[in-house]
């Protein structure tokens, strides 16, 4: 199946009250493991690339074939979007052109007025191709590729007027944060959520970032008030870095041919399939696509 945008995919989850999983990939395996954790549970699902990953990978262009060549090697059935997480104005426009079918703007750094006015540019050129847009109100905290927010609660005032842009989904920090929380973390803001939900019309997709780590009480809460998109990222790096530090510690790689990287990269790749299919479960959008 032919990559898709993610406004169907998302609109049919905030209407049936269930998220799907935007996971970041960082290399082939990872994108090996996302897919095959989607089609294992008949999910949609988002491959998303920040843009340090991407550069990782060898370019946006790479990233693309890389993922369109393994939906038709590995047989996917399931809708896949492909999308850039946290774009710079630029690098948006790139992936529009090339064939990315969503990407996220991340203004949230700059002055409201000009965010606002840089995502109206970027829906233009996005919707004239069919690719779906995300973008930021109220930088969300922690670090991803260099952008460290603060974890502040967006103002739904400026929710509703970058909603009125004609963005397809919409992140707003609600108290998330990237990477792991604090043992002191107050949780994530229901009353902002709610307020955001109402002031967009009860209608638009939101997107919950820093999905790592959310307890699945809250995670299921703020699905059912709204959030149609959980970004996973740290988990997944977390539950392969464990996983190949016990085939190493297990003294495996010394093991034949142990050290083989299809070997040595099989447990932290199978680590990741495990995870995404769980947060599926999680996230209810298992048996959606
Ligand atoms: P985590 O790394 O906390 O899962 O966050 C991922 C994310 O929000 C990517 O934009």
């Amino acid at each position: 199946m032919a990559l898709v945008s993610a406004t169907e995919m998302l609109q049919k989850a905030r209407q049936g009250k269930y998220a799907v999983g935007a996971f970041n990939t960082n290399n082939l395996e990872w994108t090996k493991a996302i897919l095959k954790g989607a089609q294992e549970s008949n999910s949609p699902v988002m491959i998303q690339t920040s843009m340090g990953a991407a550069k990782y990978m060898g370019g946006y262009k790479m990233c693309l074939h890389m993922v369109e060549d393994l939906i038709d090697s590995m047989g996917i059935t399931v809708p896949v979007a492909l999308h850039l997480d946290h774009g710079e104005y630029e690098d948006a426009l790139e992936c529009i052109e090339l064939g990315y079918t969503s990407v996220m703007y991340d203004g949230s750094h700059l002055p409201f007025d000009e965010n606002l006015e840089k995502a109206k540019e970027v829906v233009a050129k996005a919707h004239a191709k069919g690719v779906s847009v995300e973008c930021e109100v109220g930088s969300i905290g922690g670090e991803e590729d260099g952008i460290i927010g603060s974890g502040e609660l967006a103002d739904p005032q400026e929710c509703k007027q970058m909603a009125d842009t004609g963005i397809d989904f919409l992140a707003a920090g609600i108290g998330n944060i990237h990477g792991a929380y604090p043992a002191d973390w107050a949780g994530l803001s229901f009353d902002r959520l709610s307020e955001i939900a109402d002031i967009t019309g009860g209608e638009l997709p939101l997107v919950l970032h820093g999905g790592s780590g959310i307890p699945l009480d809250q995670i299921q809460k703020a699905i059912s008030l709204g959030v149609s998109k959980i970004n996973v990222n740290t988990e997944a790096q977390e539950v392969f870095a464990a996983a190949t530090r016990e085939y190493i510690e297990a003294g495996k790689d010394r093991e034949g041919k142990g050290f083989d990287p299809r070997k040595l990269l099989a447990p932290g790749t199978d680590a990741i399939t495990e995870l995404v299919k769980q947060r599926i479960e999680w996230f209810g959008s298992k048996d959606k696509a």
